[in-house]
């Protein structure tokens, strides 16, 4: 006789582990609670949201529930799923992290489609991109996907971050037309570049014990602290990155919340060209800041 339960079918269904999951993050006062119970069960089980729907009555083997256990643990302590998953994606593109990455923000996209405005008005062929504190390689391998003649490079002061950037590349086919190099903003590069692109930290040191717990423990506080007032890397990298563009070439930087405007003084101080106003993010906050290097 076949039994009707077996130690692989003893656990919840699919269905009631990410309901009460759901729960728990709620009354944990997780924002995202529904979204994060959802991510943490498909990766919990190795389901897609179509297997999740498909298979919503399949109850969880012992293993998978003590897996996903785990996960919520994690979760309810503070860490962000993306790091519980060790994955996040970007512009549509599968990234890896690692300790020494941010997790890339959808915030960050608006830097991509400012970059290819730019890029597009011009035609350039086959352009040189430099990406600056490049973490997982986030913008540059975007904008490599995006443009498939450019080469670029992208800088860190993390071996750690430009191994993963490295890893990232090379998984999305990008490997070829990629460079990363170790070094403070572009102290190592020459150039010229057709675009520079940075999202720098710039988070003012005092304000970093204020962050979210998975922020301010999770991200690495290299990728945040931009000194005192927030703006330590963009007065280093803007004059460097004035100086390595090409005539008619652009700098775009992320900006954070407030700082677009005073970012704008530090590129016409290094005597770009701040031609249009700044592309704001979903939230309507002024995000990308943008200067073109004029011809002489
Ligand atoms: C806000 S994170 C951005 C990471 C990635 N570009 C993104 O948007 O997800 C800033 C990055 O700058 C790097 N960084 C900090 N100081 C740096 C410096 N002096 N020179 C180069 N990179 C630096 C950090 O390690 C981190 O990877």
């Amino acid at each position: 006789m076949v039994p009707l339960t077996t130690a692989s079918d003893s656990g919840p269904s699919i269905e009631s582990a990410r309901r009460s999951l759901s729960a728990r993050l709620q009354a944990a006062g997780i924002e995202e609670a529904g979204l994060d119970a959802r991510l943490l069960v498909g990766a919990a089980l190795e389901l897609d949201l179509t297997g999740l729907v498909t298979q919503a009555a399949r109850r969880l083997t012992a293993e998978e529930t003590a897996r996903l256990e785990a996960y919520a643990q994690r979760r309810i302590a503070g860490e962000p799923v993306a790091r519980i998953l060790g994955t996040r994606e970007f512009w549509g593109l599968p990234l890896r992290l690692s300790d020494a990455t941010l997790v890339p923000r959808p915030d960050t996209e608006t830097v991509v489609e400012r970059a290819l405005e730019l890029f597009r008005e011009r035609k350039i062929q086959q352009p040189r991109i430099a990406d600056i504190g490049t973490g997982s390689g986030a913008i540059l391998l975007a904008l490599l996907h995006e443009i498939p003649d450019a080469f670029g490079v992208g800088t860190d002061l993390s071996l750690t971050a430009l191994g993963t950037a490295r890893g990232n590349a090379a998984s999305l086919g990008l490997g070829n037309r990629s460079g990363f190099v170790a070094c403070s903003y572009l102290a190592a590069l020459s150039g010229p570049f057709d675009l520079i692109v940075s999202n720098p930290p710039y988070i003012p040191s005092a304000e970093i014990p204020k962050l979210s717990i998975e922020v301010r423990e999770h991200d690495p506080h290299l990728a945040l602290d931009g000194g005192n007032d927030g703006y330590d890397a963009y007065r280093a990298l803007i004059p460097q990155a004035a100086e390595r563009l090409v005539p008619g070439g652009a700098l775009i930087v992320e900006a954070g919340q407030g700082q677009a405007r005073n970012i704008e003084t530090l590129m016409a101080a290094a005597a770009l060209v701040v031609d249009r106003p700044p592309k704001a993010d979903l939230a309507g906050i002024p995000r990308a800041v943008s200067a073109r290097k004029m011809p002489p």
